[in-house]
């Protein structure tokens, strides 16, 4: 395949570079790098193409150029507290410059298309692990932004033939073996970078966003996967498109770990002693997300390899001490 990873510059889409490539596919990445990293991608080799995607022409020029026949779309903000403040924000980022996309995969005769959506879409659940034709009622914008484009994709599927896969990501931490990518947002909201800056001296204690959940010990429940077993993911719905079809995977691995849960695996890999603080309840969050992923691995014959949340915290932790700035550009 000849692959465009629209947003590939990022944490996510990084990773999912070097698996694409570990399996023989051509990529290039676009990426405006307003939160990408163009250090994430140069030692791939990787063409870096700068632009942003809802700039019709330049992305146009891209497809034509590198004879993209599969765009993957990692390009959108991805803080669902920050949407609760600013819902124009990730209507506009993550729906409308959506719907750009497609419009200019449309005029480019490309056809196929992963899609990054989240977990986001369910809201509040009613039961767990959550499958993939449980209700859809998404309780931020986040999550309503990217529920909008998988509409979207399903009707473009029917109209226009698009083919594609909606892969909806739980918690995603942990980083590259190799140690040339992992994790840098500014800022930084997710929870493992955060818990693992105390350890690196960079604040003093970590803030529990509520301990008043309806939860075993009182704090959120996250269901967490390796980013490399994410991106592996990918590399299957790629290759499992089907004109004119849109599949839809839950990506996570089943097991659910408490906030508290989450800073205790912190403790034990970093040697740390981590103090906490419990604060207010984060505008947004719902208490418990956790996958069911049975559909991804008996479809796509997907096989994580590093479920257990140790091995995630280790990853995440060295690539966090090699690099406590980040790529730092
Ligand atoms: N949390 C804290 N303290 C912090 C940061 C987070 O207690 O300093 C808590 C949150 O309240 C939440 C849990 O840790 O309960 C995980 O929070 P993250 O911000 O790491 O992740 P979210 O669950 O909010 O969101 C992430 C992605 C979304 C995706 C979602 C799906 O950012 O894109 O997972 O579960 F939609």
């Amino acid at each position: 395949m000849n692959v465009l990873l629209t947003g590939g510059a990022g944490y996510i889409g990084s990773h999912v570079l070097r698996a694409l490539l570990d399996a023989g596919h051509n990529c290039a990445v676009y990426d405006s790098l307003v939160k990408g990293h163009a250090r994430s991608v140069d030692p791939t080799g990787a063409r870096l193409i700068l632009g942003d995607v809802a700039d019709s022409r330049t992305l146009g020029q891209t497809l034509d150029e590198n004879e993209i026949d599969t765009v993957i779309n990692f390009a959108a903000f991805i803080e669902a507290g920050e949407s609760v403040e600013k819902p124009e924000k990730y209507f506009h980022n993550n729906t409308i410059k959506g719907l750009e996309l497609l419009e200019t995969m449309r005029a480019g005769g490309v056809k196929r298309i992963v899609f990054s959506s989240t977990a986001a879409v369910y809201g509040s659940p009613e039961r767990i692990p959550i499958e993939e034709t449980d209700p859809l009622v998404p309780i931020n914008p986040y999550g309503a932004s990217k529920l909008c484009v998988e509409y979207m994709l399903r009707a473009y599927a029917h109209v226009y033939g698009i083919g594609g896969v909606v892969l909806r990501y739980f918690n995603v931490a942990g980083a590259h073996p190799s140690g040339e990518t992992g994790e840098d947002h500014t800022p930084e909201t997710h929870l493992v970078p955060l818990v693992l800056q105390v350890p690196l001296g960079m604040r003093n204690d970590i803030k529990i966003f509520g301990d008043d959940y309806d939860t075993p010990d009182g704090t959120c429940i996250r269901d967490y996967i390796h980013v490399c077993d994410l991106s592996e993911a990918h590399v299957l719905a790629a290759e499992a498109i089907e004109h004119g079809q849109i599949k839809t995977y839950n990506l996570g691995n089943g097991e659910g770990f408490s906030v508290r849960e989450v800073i205790e695996t912190c403790r034990e890999v970093t040697n740390h002693e981590i103090p906490s603080q419990v604060t207010p309840r984060r505008p947004g969050d719902p208490p418990g997300l956790v996958a069911s992923s049975r559909k991804a691995i008996d479809e796509l014959g997907w096989k994580p390899r590093f479920a257990e949340l140790k091995t995630i915290v280790t990853d995440a932790w060295a690539w966090h001490q090699n690099h406590p700035d980040g790529y730092d550009d």
